[in-house]
C-alpha cells in the first residue's frame, strides 16, 4: 500500500509547467478511431487514464506508438474489433468516449456500461439519446450498450440534461455526426475547451463543424476523415490546482504554459479570495499579498458548465476556503455528491458542514493540523494534498493512487517548488 506523506506549512516558490489536459487528450485519442490515416498527438500527459484509454484503443484494433515523450501516433489497423470490455471501462468511465467514434466509423459497437463512481451517478442517457436521434440502433443488455448496424443521418437535437450539457456526451454525438449523412444541429452542446479542441481536431481531419465554443454546433457530415496532428491543450484543472497550491501556502509561483483564456473563472475566484494572479507572457504568477501569514477571505462558489467555475476544482477550492476568514458556501451543481473530501478535510481540523445535497458550508479556521487521511477519488486527493501542504505537522494520505489518474508527476512538480512531499510503500 502506498502513502503520500507531506510535511506542511512551507510556502511554495518557483516555476511549474502545466501538463497537457487529461480530459482533452482522452477525447482526441478516441477520435483516432474515425481517421483513415495516422493521428499524431503531442503534449499528451503521462497519467493513468491516458494509459488506460491507449490500452482500450489497442483492444479496438489501433496501433498506438510512442514517438517521443508526450508524443503518440494512433492508427487503425483492424476495424473488425468493436467491443470495449468491462475491465477497461470499469477502470475509467471516460472509456465511453469511444462509443460515438465506433458507431460512426464501424457502424456498430459493444461498450460495457460505465457505472456510477465516488463522485455520484454517471448516467449516459443523453449520449444514447443523441446517438439514437442520429439513427443508431441502441440496446442496453447485460451491462452493455449494444449498437447494431446503423446508418447515421443528421438531425436537430437538444443535448441538455438535468445538470446542464454533457461533456463526453457532446464529444460522442459530435464524432458520430461528423460522419453522418447531412446536417446535424446540436443545441445545448458542452462548450468546454476540451470539446472545442475536439471540434478543431475533427475539422483538421476534414470534418465540417461550425459554432465551436458556442452552445449550438452545426455539423455537416462528410463521408470520411483523414489523419491529422494536434497538440493537446494545457490542463486547466491541473493549472488551477497549482494556482491553489501557491495560494494555500502563501507562496509565489509562476505557472508556465497555461491557457490564460481557459482560466477565467479560476482566476476570478482566486482574486475574490484575496489571491493575486497576474498574467505573464506564457502563463501567470500567483502570489498572496502579505505572504504566508496573510489571511485569505471567504467566498461563495457555485460550479457551472464552462465558462463557469469547474466542478473539477471544487474540492481543491474547498481546501483553500477552509483557511479563509469567514463563512464560504460551496455548491456543486454538476455533481452534487462530489463532497467526499469533506470528512477527510475535517480530520485535518477544517470546519465544513453539508447543508444539503450539493451544498457545503465552510467556516474558516486559522490553521490545519496534519493527520492520517484517506483519498476517496482523484480531485478529493488533490484537495487533501493541498490541505496537507498548508497544514502544520505531517499529513499521511492513504490510497493516493487516484492522483495518478489525472496528475502528471505531481510529487516531483511540488518538490521542485519546495514542498516536502514523498510517496512511500508500506
Ligand atoms: N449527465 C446525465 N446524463 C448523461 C451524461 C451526463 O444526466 O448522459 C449528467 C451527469 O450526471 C452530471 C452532468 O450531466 O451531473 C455533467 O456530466 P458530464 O457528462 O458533462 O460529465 P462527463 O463527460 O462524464 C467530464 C469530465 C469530468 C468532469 C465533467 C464535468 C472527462 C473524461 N471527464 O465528465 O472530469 O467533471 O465532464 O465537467 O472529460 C475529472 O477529470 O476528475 C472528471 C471527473
Amino acid at each position: 500500500m502506498s502513502v503520500i506523506e507531506i510535511e506542511g506549512d512551507a510556502p511554495l516558490k518557483g516555476r511549474v509547467t502545466a501538463a497537457g489536459s487529461k480530459n482533452g487528450a482522452l477525447l482526441l485519442m478516441a477520435a483516432a478511431i474515425l481517421a483513415d490515416g495516422p493521428l499524431t498527438l503531442s503534449n499528451v500527459p503521462d497519467v493513468r487514464d491516458v494509459r488506460t484509454l491507449a490500452e482500450l484503443l489497442r483492444q479496438l484494433g489501433l496501433r498506438v506508438s510512442a514517438k517521443q515523450p508526450g508524443v503518440y501516433e494512433f492508427e487503425v489497423e483492424d476495424e473488425s474489433r468493436r467491443e470495449a470490455t468491462y475491465d477497461l471501462v470499469s477502470e475509467m468511465r471516460a472509456s465511453v468516449c469511444v462509443l460515438g467514434p465506433l458507431v460512426a466509423r464501424r457502424g456498430s459497437a459493444l461498450v460495457a456500461r460505465p457505472g456510477g463512481c465516488r463522485i455520484g451517478p454517471r448516467p449516459i442517457d443523453i449520449h444514447l439519446r443523441g446517438l439514437r436521434a442520429l439513427g443508431a440502433v441502441v440496446e442496453e443488455k447485460e451491462g452493455k450498450v449494444i449498437v447494431g448496424p446503423s446508418h447515421l443521418k443528421g438531425c436537430e437535437m437538444d443535448l441538455a440534461g438535468p445538470h446542464g450539457p454533457t461533456v463526453t456526451g457532446t464529444g460522442n454525438v459530435m464524432c458520430a455526426a461528423a460522419l453522418a449523412e447531412g446536417r446535424t444541429i446540436l443545441h445545448n452542446a458542452a462548450a468546454e475547451p476540451e470539446i472545442q479542441d475536439l471540434a478543431y481536431l475533427l475539422n483538421d481531419m476534414g470534418a465540417r463543424i461550425s459554432g465551436i465554443g458556442a452552445s449550438t454546433l452545426v455539423i455537416d457530415g462528410v463521408p470520411s476523415l483523414h489523419g491529422a496532428q494536434r497538440e493537446v491543450i494545457p490542463d486547466r484543472i491541473e493549472a488551477g490546482t497549482f494556482m491553489i497550491a501557491a495560494a494555500i501556502t502563501g507562496g509565489d509561483v509562476l505557472l508556465e504554459k497555461v491557457s490564460w483564456e481557459h482560466m477565467g473563472a479560476t482566476v476570478e475566484t482566486l482574486r475574490r479570495i484575496g489571491v493575486s494572479v497576474e498574467r505573464e507572457l506564457f502563463g501567470c504568477r500567483v502570489t498572496v499579498p502579505g505572504g504566508p501569514d496573510a489571511r485569505l477571505t471567504a467566498a461563495d462558489i457555485v460550479t457551472a458548465p464552462y465558462p463557469g467555475p469547474a466542478t473539477d476544482v471544487q474540492a481543491p477550492f474547498s481546501a483553500l476556503l477552509c483557511l479563509a476568514a469567514g463563512q464560504s458556501r460551496v455548491t456543486d451543481t454538476i455533481f452534487p455528491d462530489r463532497f467526499t473530501h469533506v470528512d477527510e478535510l475535517n480530520r485535518l481540523g477544517a470546519n465544513i458542514r453539508m447543508l444539503d445535497a450539493g451544498r457545503a458550508l465552510i467556516e474558516g479556521v486559522d490553521h490545519l493540523s496534519g493527520a492520517p487521511v484517506h483519498a476517496p477519488d482523484l480531485r478529493a486527493c488533490a484537495a487533501l494534498i493541498l490541505a496537507g501542504l498548508a497544514a502544520q505537522g505531517v499529513t499521511r494520505i492513504f490510497d493516493p493512487e487516484h492522483i495518478d489518474r489525472g496528475y502528471d508527476r505531481i510529487e516531483e512538480k511540488l518538490t521542485a517548488l519546495g514542498a516536502r512531499i514523498r510517496r512511500t510503500e508500506t
